[in-house]
């Protein structure tokens, strides 16, 4: 059954569908060696590569197997990145969540509101229990994301990437349906209480 890829609306983001308007930010980010450090594929070295995303980002939608989220900043309507809600299976009720940001908009929530809000849409619109992230174990940023918004980690998958040869470890957080909750701020505190 298809997933239509919602917009979303936080007090400083829109989080919206992919268009081929999107190519050359698209590419842009993920040209960058020092955003991609951490990722599970290498930088972009081709243009078309963020073309053939754009068709995939449909595909999903189609497929109804996740969505792929443009994320805006409100103030100047600038690109800075996209929240993935992937993986969606309908029979185990669980997805994988993702996520990428340019470094000019680092270190101001950006990556926690975004991926609030795709949580939000989630467990609000689909009988959805589960959600995976995986993150490399050095990226401490984005385990920090995970515990904000109530992921608890439960294991390391070791060496669990090779890009470039670069063989890496990675931590999977999980985030169950009666431990999410709808802020980041109630989420932290409840996940502090269960450590
Ligand atoms: C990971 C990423 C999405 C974080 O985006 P962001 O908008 O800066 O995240 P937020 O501001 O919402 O939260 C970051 C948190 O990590 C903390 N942090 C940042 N760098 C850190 C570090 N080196 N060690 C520990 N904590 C760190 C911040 O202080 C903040 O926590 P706080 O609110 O408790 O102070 C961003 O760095 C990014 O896009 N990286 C490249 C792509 C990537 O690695 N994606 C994740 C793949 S799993």
């Amino acid at each position: 059954m298809p997933l239509p890829t919602p917009t979303l609306h936080t007090d400083r983001l829109r989080l919206r569908p992919f268009t081929e308007a999107d190519a050359d930010a698209l590419f842009a980010l993920h040209s960058k060696a020092h955003v991609l450090r951490y990722w599970d594929s290498p930088p972009w070295g081709d243009r078309a590569r963020a073309e053939r995303f754009v068709v995939t980002c449909r595909q999903l939608a189609d497929e109804g197997t996740g969505a792929r989220l443009a994320i805006d900043r409100v103030s100047d309507g600038a690109f800075i990145g996209w929240c993935s809600f992937a993986r969606w299976n309908p029979d185990f009720r669980s997805a994988g969540l993702g996520y990428i940001l340019d470094d000019a908009a680092w270190g101001q929530g950006y990556a926690t509101e975004a991926a609030h809000a795709v949580l939000r849409w989630a467990y609000e619109t689909l009988d959805l229990n589960r959600v995976q992230a995986e993150v490399d174990t050095r990226n401490a940023a984005s385990a920090r994301v995970l515990e904000k918004l109530g992921f608890l980690r439960e294991g390391t998958m070791r060496e669990d990437c090779v890009v470039n040869g670069d063989v890496s470890d990675s931590w999977v957080y999980g985030l169950l349906r009666r431990d999410w909750r709808p802020s980041p701020e109630k989420a932290l505190a409840a996940r502090e209480g269960r450590c």
